[in-house]
């Protein structure tokens, strides 16, 4: 059995200090609440998923008609379909659309990626999944923490210290580095609280500053989402499409 390594970018400027071996999978995780609105998107039918990088662009394709959801600073752009809620996809009219997604570090952190190799979106939501495919992958896993404005965040690192633990369970994974076994020790110390924990992130509490925190338990519960999301040509597709 071949050695599988876990690495961890705790923030996508670090990206470039990588030693990235072809064939890798990069796992770009933003718990709160890129990539968890993104699963849920496709849990709700969604057909594909554009991660745009400006409001400019976003704004040229809602007038082309696209639904467009977005945020920046956490609060939903005023021309958008839908801010960056995983409940406002839960009721927008979405099944069988591509939908434009702009935000703040998600879609950035997703576009960065996936200029580097095989991209696939990580959150707790899609937590069980994301692990079943990764233990019948043969490569090493590099989770990319989309942060907040190229900088660390709790929910993000304890994304990849839950999906470190969960990996090892399976043959042949190895941790890579000291933010592997950081994040690792972290989850381990208050996975018991998780919830409390994050509350007390920054962007949590950013969060709640504008009363969007309603979501932030939906996004710390594995399993409620079923979907993967892996980067395609520019766009983001559902492997578990049916
Ligand atoms: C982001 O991409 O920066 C976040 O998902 C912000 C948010 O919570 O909307």
């Amino acid at each position: 059995m071949p050695v599988k390594t876990i690495e961890v970018c705790l923030a996508p400027p670090l990206l470039t200090t990588l030693d990235i071996q072809p064939g890798s999978i990069l796992v770009v995780a933003d718990v709160l609440r890129a990539t968890t609105t993104i699963c849920t998107a496709f849990d709700y039918g969604a057909a594909r998923v554009f991660p745009c990088d400006d409001v400019e662009t976003a704004f040229a394709l809602k007038k082309q008609g696209y639904f467009v959801a977005g945020e920046r600073d956490g609060n939903r752009l005023d021309f958008a379909d839908a801010g960056n809620s995983p409940f406002e996809m839960m009721h927008a009219e979405i099944e069988g659309r591509t939908l434009v997604f702009t935000t703040t570090n998600g879609t950035q952190a997703i576009r960065q990626a996936s200029g580097l190799g095989k991209t696939v979106l990580g959150a707790f939501v899609n937590l069980p999944v994301l692990i079943e495919w990764l233990a019948g992958q043969n490569a090493g896993v590099i989770v990319v923490c989309a942060g907040w404005k190229n900088r660390f965040s709790l929910e993000d690192t304890l994304f990849a210290g839950a999906l470190a633990e969960s990996l090892l369970a399976h043959e042949g994974f190895i941790l890579q580095s000291d933010e592997a076994r950081m994040a690792l020790d972290l989850y381990a110390t208050v996975r018991n609280d998780l919830f409390g924990y994050v509350s007390q992130a920054s962007h949590a509490r950013r969060l709640e500053a504008s009363g969007q925190h309603d979501s932030i338990g939906y996004c710390l519960t594995p399993g409620k989402s079923m979907a993967l999301p892996v980067h395609d040509s520019g766009y983001l597709v559902n492997m578990r499409a049916k």
